[in-house]
């Protein structure tokens, strides 16, 4: 399978926002948009999107993932934004049907499909800097993708930045194309001169989160990880794991830590990243003011394994969705 994101079904499905109203969604060939060259996006960059995926089973079904968080994740993006939000059964059928349309290109495990709504601001107007995008285009593409850990990935390397943060008070918990703006400078830096995988973004010693994943701290008998707050995305996975983790008998601590005490806690226990494209990723290392320490002795951690087989575990039928996380798209 190609690099992730750059293979994509081909059809989407788009519908658009127009004197005060949602047109009727339509799925038609993949194609580029026409957009305006004063369209708001392009200027005030009113733009937002979800990534989330749909897997096939062993016996052939198909399942979206936490289809209704992610909805209700992009309509908080969109509002945040100003821009104008899709009702939640527009946005959910158009996931659905386009899903249902590729039905036969979802790949089978460890694959999946992943799915790209995205909204923007199309209003034709550069004089609206300080008003609302009043047209807009929502779409939805479809992606088939790989096995994340395929090639042998080994733990991530992570800069612990405790200067800058990723994005803002503001617009941390959306799901913003400037955020991810904001966090390409300081990681490119980062991976030149250090030849890291990922920033860790820790303003003023405060750990948040990296450019497209939130962190977690794991033990043989705790979890510990920033509590919900506007400063970072409320990523799925981690609300995921969070749960996951409750019910195989870890604590599970929600609170803020800092640079100092994640360094200690890294001597002995394990490190994590999660998110839709990797679900839980082992941090080996971190590089902290010039130094590189490992965590625990660098190698992927037993509990962090264990974690995220229980949720691949559900997210491929070969264990109980015992939280109604699954949506099935079945002709
Ligand atoms: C900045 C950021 N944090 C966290 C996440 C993880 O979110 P999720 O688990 O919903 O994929 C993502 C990925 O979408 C992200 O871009």
């Amino acid at each position: 399978m190609s690099t992730f994101g750059t293979t994509f079904c081909d059809s989407f499905v788009t519908a658009s926002f127009e004197q005060g109203a949602w047109q009727a969604p339509s799925i038609v060939p993949l194609a580029p948009i026409p957009i305006h060259p004063a369209a708001h996006v392009l200027h005030y960059a009113s733009t937002c999107f979800e990534g989330f995926k749909a897997y096939r089973w062993d016996d052939g079904k198909v399942y979206v993932f936490r289809l209704a968080d992610h909805v209700l994740r992009m309509q908080r993006s969109a509002a945040s934004l100003s821009l104008p939000v899709p009702e939640e059964s527009l946005l959910s059928g158009m996931v659905v049907d386009l899903v249902l349309r590729h039905a036969d290109e979802v790949p089978a495990p460890p694959s999946s499909l992943y799915l790209r709504p995205t909204l923007i601001g199309t209003l034709p107007n550069i004089g609206a800097a300080a008003a609302p995008s009043s047209e807009a285009l929502l779409f939805v593409l479809a992606s088939p993708v790989g096995d994340y850990f395929k090639g042998g990935a080994g733990p991530l390397k992570l800069l612990v930045d405790d200067a800058r943060a990723r994005s803002t008070e503001q617009l941390g918990s959306t799901k913003t194309g400037g955020n991810y703006a904001a966090a390409l400078g300081p990681t490119l830096e980062a991976k030149a001169e250090f030849g890291v995988d990922q920033v860790l973004f820790c303003p003023g010693g405060d750990v948040q989160e990296t450019g497209a994943s939130n962190f977690l701290l794991i033990s043989d008998d705790e979890v510990i990880t920033k509590p919900l707050d506007s400063s970072f995305l409320h990523g799925m996975t981690r609300a995921s794991i969070l749960t996951l983790a409750a019910d195989l008998g870890y604590r599970v601590n929600e609170r803020n830590f800092t640079v100092d005490e994640l360094l200690q806690w890294s001597k002995s226990h394990e490190a994590a990243l999660s998110g839709t494209a990797a679900a839980l990723a082992p941090v080996g290392q971190l590089v902290y003011r010039g130094n590189t320490t490992a965590v625990r002795d660098g190698t992927a951690g037993p509990n962090t394994e264990r974690l995220r087989k229980a949720l691949q575990d559900i997210q491929f039928g070969r264990s109980p969705d015992t939280h109604g996380w699954l949506t099935a798209v079945n002709p």
